[in-house]
Protein backbone atom coordinates (compact mmCIF):
# COMPACT_ATOMS: atom_id res chain seq x y z
CA UNK A 1 0.00 0.00 0.00
CA UNK A 2 2.88 2.46 0.92
CA UNK A 3 4.27 2.69 -2.49
CA UNK A 4 0.66 3.33 -4.07
CA UNK A 5 -0.08 6.62 -5.59
CA UNK A 6 -3.61 8.64 -5.53
CA UNK A 7 -5.33 11.67 -4.74
CA UNK A 8 -6.67 12.21 -1.20
CA UNK A 9 -10.19 13.98 -1.72
CA UNK A 10 -11.42 12.86 1.27
CA UNK A 11 -9.69 15.38 3.17
CA UNK A 12 -11.50 18.04 2.69
CA UNK A 13 -14.47 16.31 3.97
CA UNK A 14 -13.57 15.65 7.03
CA UNK A 15 -16.13 17.61 8.90
CA UNK A 16 -18.65 20.31 8.60
CA UNK A 17 -16.60 22.83 9.11
CA UNK A 18 -14.33 21.51 6.56
CA UNK A 19 -16.62 21.07 4.40
CA UNK A 20 -17.69 24.35 4.53
CA UNK A 21 -14.31 25.93 3.87
CA UNK A 22 -14.56 24.22 0.55
CA UNK A 23 -17.79 24.66 -0.28
CA UNK A 24 -18.04 26.49 -3.77
CA UNK A 25 -22.32 27.30 -4.08
CA UNK A 26 -24.14 28.96 -1.78
CA UNK A 27 -27.81 29.52 -1.47
CA UNK A 28 -28.54 33.10 0.09
CA UNK A 29 -32.08 34.36 0.95
CA UNK A 30 -31.40 37.26 -1.55
CA UNK A 31 -31.43 34.83 -4.15
CA UNK A 32 -35.47 33.99 -3.68
CA UNK A 33 -38.47 35.48 -5.73
CA UNK A 34 -41.57 34.40 -4.80
CA UNK A 35 -44.74 34.13 -6.57
CA UNK A 36 -47.86 34.65 -5.37
CA UNK A 37 -51.72 34.97 -6.73
CA UNK A 38 -53.92 37.42 -6.07
CA UNK A 39 -58.09 36.92 -6.77
CA UNK A 40 -60.98 39.59 -6.50
CA UNK A 41 -62.83 39.83 -3.72
CA UNK A 42 -63.03 39.39 0.75
CA UNK A 43 -61.33 36.92 3.20
CA UNK A 44 -60.23 34.54 0.31
CA UNK A 45 -57.42 32.44 1.14
CA UNK A 46 -57.72 29.09 -0.84
CA UNK A 47 -55.25 26.60 -1.68
CA UNK A 48 -54.56 25.42 -4.65
CA UNK A 49 -55.45 21.60 -4.69
CA UNK A 50 -52.36 20.78 -6.85
CA UNK A 51 -49.78 22.86 -5.03
CA UNK A 52 -50.16 22.24 -1.20
CA UNK A 53 -49.08 25.79 0.57
CA UNK A 54 -49.94 27.93 -2.05
CA UNK A 55 -52.98 29.89 -2.22
CA UNK A 56 -54.99 32.40 -3.67
CA UNK A 57 -55.63 35.92 -1.80
CA UNK A 58 -57.77 38.56 -1.77
CA UNK A 59 -56.24 41.80 -1.15
CA UNK A 60 -57.42 41.96 2.50
CA UNK A 61 -55.01 39.15 3.63
CA UNK A 62 -52.28 40.39 1.02
CA UNK A 63 -50.98 42.46 3.44
CA UNK A 64 -50.39 39.56 6.25
CA UNK A 65 -48.47 37.72 4.06
CA UNK A 66 -46.33 40.58 2.68
CA UNK A 67 -45.13 41.54 6.12
CA UNK A 68 -44.68 37.62 6.44
CA UNK A 69 -42.33 37.08 3.40
CA UNK A 70 -40.35 40.85 4.47
CA UNK A 71 -39.85 39.46 8.11
CA UNK A 72 -38.38 35.86 6.64
CA UNK A 73 -35.73 38.24 4.61
CA UNK A 74 -37.00 38.11 0.80
CA UNK A 75 -36.66 40.62 -1.26
CA UNK A 76 -39.01 39.90 -3.51
CA UNK A 77 -42.45 38.75 -5.40
CA UNK A 78 -43.73 38.53 -8.35
CA UNK A 79 -47.04 38.72 -9.09
CA UNK A 80 -49.56 36.67 -10.82
CA UNK A 81 -53.35 37.97 -11.40
CA UNK A 82 -56.96 35.38 -11.56
CA UNK A 83 -59.37 37.53 -12.93
CA UNK A 84 -62.99 37.44 -12.45
CA UNK A 85 -64.13 38.41 -15.84
CA UNK A 86 -62.03 37.03 -18.73
CA UNK A 87 -61.99 38.23 -22.24
CA UNK A 88 -61.04 37.61 -26.28
CA UNK A 89 -58.76 40.50 -25.64
CA UNK A 90 -57.68 40.02 -22.16
CA UNK A 91 -58.81 43.43 -20.95
CA UNK A 92 -58.18 42.95 -17.27
CA UNK A 93 -54.56 42.40 -18.06
CA UNK A 94 -53.92 45.89 -19.40
CA UNK A 95 -56.51 47.62 -17.05
CA UNK A 96 -55.46 50.58 -14.49
CA UNK A 97 -58.22 48.66 -11.64
CA UNK A 98 -57.12 44.67 -12.98
CA UNK A 99 -56.13 42.90 -9.93
CA UNK A 100 -52.55 43.13 -10.74
CA UNK A 101 -52.53 46.84 -10.92
CA UNK A 102 -54.45 47.06 -7.59
CA UNK A 103 -52.04 44.36 -5.74
CA UNK A 104 -48.84 45.68 -6.56
CA UNK A 105 -50.11 49.41 -5.63
CA UNK A 106 -51.44 47.74 -2.66
CA UNK A 107 -48.25 46.24 -2.17
CA UNK A 108 -45.74 49.62 -2.76
CA UNK A 109 -48.06 51.28 -0.70
CA UNK A 110 -47.64 49.08 2.62
CA UNK A 111 -43.82 47.50 1.86
CA UNK A 112 -41.81 49.95 -0.60
CA UNK A 113 -38.80 48.03 0.19
CA UNK A 114 -39.95 45.09 -1.42
CA UNK A 115 -38.73 44.17 -5.22
CA UNK A 116 -42.39 43.50 -6.52
CA UNK A 117 -42.31 42.10 -10.01
CA UNK A 118 -45.14 41.55 -12.93
CA UNK A 119 -45.64 38.73 -14.95
CA UNK A 120 -46.63 40.47 -18.01
CA UNK A 121 -48.76 38.08 -20.29
CA UNK A 122 -52.56 37.48 -21.34
CA UNK A 123 -53.65 33.68 -20.84
CA UNK A 124 -54.74 34.53 -17.41
CA UNK A 125 -56.80 37.72 -18.72
CA UNK A 126 -58.14 35.88 -22.14
CA UNK A 127 -61.25 33.79 -22.04
CA UNK A 128 -59.35 31.41 -24.55
CA UNK A 129 -56.66 31.22 -22.72
CA UNK A 130 -54.01 31.93 -25.02
CA UNK A 131 -50.54 34.14 -24.39
CA UNK A 132 -52.20 36.41 -27.51
CA UNK A 133 -54.75 38.40 -30.13
CA UNK A 134 -56.56 34.87 -31.70
CA UNK A 135 -57.66 35.30 -34.96
CA UNK A 136 -59.01 31.74 -37.35
CA UNK A 137 -56.86 29.27 -34.19
CA UNK A 138 -54.09 31.30 -34.63
CA UNK A 139 -52.39 33.23 -32.52
CA UNK A 140 -51.37 37.07 -33.83
CA UNK A 141 -47.64 37.95 -32.77
CA UNK A 142 -47.78 41.88 -33.82
CA UNK A 143 -50.96 42.87 -32.84
CA UNK A 144 -50.26 40.91 -29.54
CA UNK A 145 -47.28 43.29 -28.67
CA UNK A 146 -49.22 46.77 -28.60
CA UNK A 147 -51.27 44.79 -25.79
CA UNK A 148 -47.68 43.80 -24.00
CA UNK A 149 -46.37 47.11 -24.01
CA UNK A 150 -49.87 48.54 -22.20
CA UNK A 151 -49.72 45.61 -20.19
CA UNK A 152 -46.77 46.86 -18.79
CA UNK A 153 -47.20 50.22 -18.91
CA UNK A 154 -50.21 49.93 -16.21
CA UNK A 155 -48.13 47.82 -14.11
CA UNK A 156 -45.43 50.22 -14.00
CA UNK A 157 -47.72 52.59 -13.19
CA UNK A 158 -49.07 51.00 -10.11
CA UNK A 159 -45.83 50.64 -9.19
CA UNK A 160 -44.35 47.61 -10.17
CA UNK A 161 -40.59 47.51 -9.88
CA UNK A 162 -39.59 45.07 -12.43
CA UNK A 163 -41.43 44.17 -15.70
CA UNK A 164 -41.03 40.33 -16.55
CA UNK A 165 -42.82 39.44 -19.77
CA UNK A 166 -43.59 35.83 -20.15
CA UNK A 167 -45.90 35.01 -23.07
CA UNK A 168 -42.89 34.66 -25.82
CA UNK A 169 -44.09 36.67 -28.70
CA UNK A 170 -41.31 37.41 -31.18
CA UNK A 171 -40.34 41.26 -30.49
CA UNK A 172 -41.96 41.09 -26.85
CA UNK A 173 -39.05 42.75 -24.85
CA UNK A 174 -38.69 45.67 -27.86
CA UNK A 175 -42.19 46.54 -28.04
CA UNK A 176 -42.62 46.47 -23.77
CA UNK A 177 -38.99 48.52 -23.52
CA UNK A 178 -40.56 50.62 -26.18
CA UNK A 179 -44.00 51.11 -24.11
CA UNK A 180 -42.00 52.02 -21.03
CA UNK A 181 -39.45 54.60 -22.28
CA UNK A 182 -42.22 56.69 -24.06
CA UNK A 183 -44.51 56.94 -21.00
CA UNK A 184 -40.93 57.77 -18.70
CA UNK A 185 -40.43 54.61 -17.22
CA UNK A 186 -37.12 54.22 -18.53
CA UNK A 187 -35.80 53.14 -15.27
CA UNK A 188 -38.04 50.19 -15.09
CA UNK A 189 -35.69 46.99 -15.86
CA UNK A 190 -36.71 44.00 -17.88
CA UNK A 191 -37.19 40.58 -16.63
CA UNK A 192 -37.67 38.27 -19.83
CA UNK A 193 -38.72 35.22 -19.83
CA UNK A 194 -36.32 34.87 -22.71
CA UNK A 195 -35.96 30.74 -22.56
CA UNK A 196 -39.62 29.57 -21.99
CA UNK A 197 -40.36 25.63 -23.27
CA UNK A 198 -43.43 24.28 -23.76
CA UNK A 199 -43.62 22.10 -20.77
CA UNK A 200 -45.81 19.93 -19.22
CA UNK A 201 -44.71 20.91 -15.75
CA UNK A 202 -46.75 24.10 -16.11
CA UNK A 203 -49.30 21.91 -15.00
CA UNK A 204 -50.54 22.70 -11.41
CA UNK A 205 -49.72 26.58 -12.78
CA UNK A 206 -52.74 26.79 -15.18
CA UNK A 207 -54.95 25.51 -12.39
CA UNK A 208 -53.22 28.09 -9.70
CA UNK A 209 -53.89 30.64 -12.26
CA UNK A 210 -56.80 29.66 -14.19
CA UNK A 211 -54.99 29.67 -18.03
CA UNK A 212 -55.17 26.45 -19.57
CA UNK A 213 -55.07 26.85 -23.59
CA UNK A 214 -59.11 26.05 -24.39
CA UNK A 215 -57.73 24.83 -28.14
CA UNK A 216 -54.51 23.42 -28.91
CA UNK A 217 -51.19 24.03 -27.22
CA UNK A 218 -48.50 26.62 -26.39
CA UNK A 219 -46.53 25.16 -29.23
CA UNK A 220 -45.94 27.80 -31.50
CA UNK A 221 -44.53 30.40 -29.35
CA UNK A 222 -43.23 28.65 -26.68
CA UNK A 223 -39.63 26.06 -27.43
CA UNK A 224 -39.46 22.77 -28.12
CA UNK A 225 -37.98 20.89 -25.14
CA UNK A 226 -34.90 19.21 -27.29
CA UNK A 227 -33.74 22.61 -28.14
CA UNK A 228 -30.68 24.10 -26.99
CA UNK A 229 -29.07 26.21 -29.75
CA UNK A 230 -31.97 28.12 -30.21
CA UNK A 231 -32.49 29.17 -26.82
CA UNK A 232 -29.03 31.27 -27.16
CA UNK A 233 -30.80 32.35 -30.15
CA UNK A 234 -33.65 33.76 -27.61
CA UNK A 235 -31.53 34.74 -25.25
CA UNK A 236 -29.60 36.93 -27.82
CA UNK A 237 -32.63 38.78 -29.20
CA UNK A 238 -33.67 39.57 -25.81
CA UNK A 239 -30.94 41.15 -25.00
CA UNK A 240 -30.77 43.39 -28.45
CA UNK A 241 -34.27 44.64 -27.62
CA UNK A 242 -33.19 45.32 -23.71
CA UNK A 243 -33.98 43.03 -21.53
CA UNK A 244 -32.14 43.10 -18.26
CA UNK A 245 -32.39 39.54 -16.59
CA UNK A 246 -32.81 36.62 -18.56
CA UNK A 247 -35.45 33.72 -16.89
CA UNK A 248 -34.91 29.79 -17.77
CA UNK A 249 -37.87 28.14 -17.41
CA UNK A 250 -38.36 25.54 -16.25
CA UNK A 251 -35.52 24.93 -14.14
CA UNK A 252 -34.37 21.37 -13.26
CA UNK A 253 -35.03 19.75 -16.26
CA UNK A 254 -32.81 22.58 -18.07
CA UNK A 255 -29.70 22.51 -16.35
CA UNK A 256 -27.60 22.59 -18.97
CA UNK A 257 -29.52 25.50 -20.64
CA UNK A 258 -28.93 27.76 -17.41
CA UNK A 259 -24.93 27.09 -17.82
CA UNK A 260 -25.41 27.68 -21.28
CA UNK A 261 -27.36 31.40 -20.51
CA UNK A 262 -24.88 31.72 -18.10
CA UNK A 263 -21.36 31.02 -20.24
CA UNK A 264 -23.13 33.48 -23.17
CA UNK A 265 -24.46 36.28 -21.52
CA UNK A 266 -23.41 38.61 -18.64
CA UNK A 267 -26.89 40.04 -17.56
CA UNK A 268 -28.00 38.24 -14.14
CA UNK A 269 -29.86 34.58 -15.03
CA UNK A 270 -33.28 33.69 -13.29
CA UNK A 271 -34.31 30.26 -12.84
CA UNK A 272 -37.67 29.39 -12.79
CA UNK A 273 -38.64 26.77 -10.86
CA UNK A 274 -42.36 25.92 -11.96
CA UNK A 275 -45.09 24.43 -10.50
CA UNK A 276 -44.62 20.88 -11.74
CA UNK A 277 -41.33 20.86 -9.99
CA UNK A 278 -42.54 21.91 -6.87
CA UNK A 279 -45.86 19.74 -6.84
CA UNK A 280 -43.36 16.37 -7.43
CA UNK A 281 -41.62 17.48 -4.53
CA UNK A 282 -44.64 17.93 -2.74
CA UNK A 283 -46.39 14.87 -3.31
CA UNK A 284 -43.47 12.81 -2.59
CA UNK A 285 -43.47 14.62 0.62
CA UNK A 286 -46.94 14.16 2.28
CA UNK A 287 -46.26 10.23 1.26
CA UNK A 288 -42.80 10.35 3.37
CA UNK A 289 -40.68 8.96 0.56
CA UNK A 290 -38.48 11.89 0.61
CA UNK A 291 -37.04 14.42 2.99
CA UNK A 292 -38.08 17.23 1.70
CA UNK A 293 -36.15 19.91 3.12
CA UNK A 294 -32.85 18.46 2.02
CA UNK A 295 -34.34 17.56 -1.80
CA UNK A 296 -35.08 21.51 -1.74
CA UNK A 297 -32.04 22.55 -0.78
CA UNK A 298 -30.46 20.16 -3.28
CA UNK A 299 -32.43 21.30 -6.05
CA UNK A 300 -32.06 25.20 -5.19
CA UNK A 301 -28.47 24.21 -4.95
CA UNK A 302 -28.21 22.60 -8.34
CA UNK A 303 -29.70 25.82 -9.88
CA UNK A 304 -26.90 28.16 -8.55
CA UNK A 305 -23.89 26.06 -9.41
CA UNK A 306 -25.86 25.65 -13.09
CA UNK A 307 -25.02 29.47 -12.65
CA UNK A 308 -28.21 31.46 -11.63
CA UNK A 309 -28.32 34.28 -9.59
CA UNK A 310 -31.86 34.12 -8.67
CA UNK A 311 -34.61 31.43 -8.54
CA UNK A 312 -38.36 32.03 -8.14
CA UNK A 313 -39.84 29.36 -6.19
CA UNK A 314 -42.89 28.76 -4.46
CA UNK A 315 -40.65 26.96 -2.04
CA UNK A 316 -38.95 30.46 -1.14
CA UNK A 317 -40.87 30.51 2.23
CA UNK A 318 -39.91 27.68 3.56
CA UNK A 319 -35.56 28.08 2.26
CA UNK A 320 -36.04 31.50 4.14
CA UNK A 321 -37.05 29.48 7.10
CA UNK A 322 -34.35 26.42 6.67
CA UNK A 323 -31.77 29.43 6.24
CA UNK A 324 -32.74 31.85 9.09
CA UNK A 325 -32.48 28.53 11.37
CA UNK A 326 -28.72 27.62 10.77
C1 LIG B 1 -47.95 32.43 -18.30
C2 LIG B 1 -47.11 31.71 -17.32
C3 LIG B 1 -46.94 30.33 -17.12
C4 LIG B 1 -46.18 30.19 -15.96
C5 LIG B 1 -45.88 31.47 -15.53
N1 LIG B 1 -46.45 32.40 -16.39
C6 LIG B 1 -47.41 29.12 -17.72
C7 LIG B 1 -47.85 28.86 -19.05
O1 LIG B 1 -47.18 29.11 -20.05
O2 LIG B 1 -48.96 28.33 -19.09
C8 LIG B 1 -45.82 28.88 -15.34
C9 LIG B 1 -45.33 28.91 -13.99
C10 LIG B 1 -45.31 27.62 -13.28
O3 LIG B 1 -45.60 26.54 -13.83
O4 LIG B 1 -44.98 27.66 -12.10
N2 LIG B 1 -47.54 32.62 -19.55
Amino acid sequence: MKDLQFARHRRLRSSDNMRALVRETHLHKEDLIYPIFVVEGHNIKNEVPSMPGVYHLSLDLLNAEMAEVMDLGIKSVIVFGVPNEKDEVGTQAYHDHGIVQKAIAQIKESFSDLVVIADTCLCQFTNHGHCGIVEEGQVLNDPTLDLLARTAVSQARAGADIIAPSNMMDGFVAAIRHGLDENGFEHIPVMSYAVKYSSAFYGPFRDAAHSSPQFGDRKTYQMDPANRQEALREAESDIMEGADFLIVKPALSYLDIIRDVKNNFNVPVVAYNVSGEYSMIKAAAQNGWINEKEIVMEMLVSMKRAGVDLIITYFSKDVARWLNEN
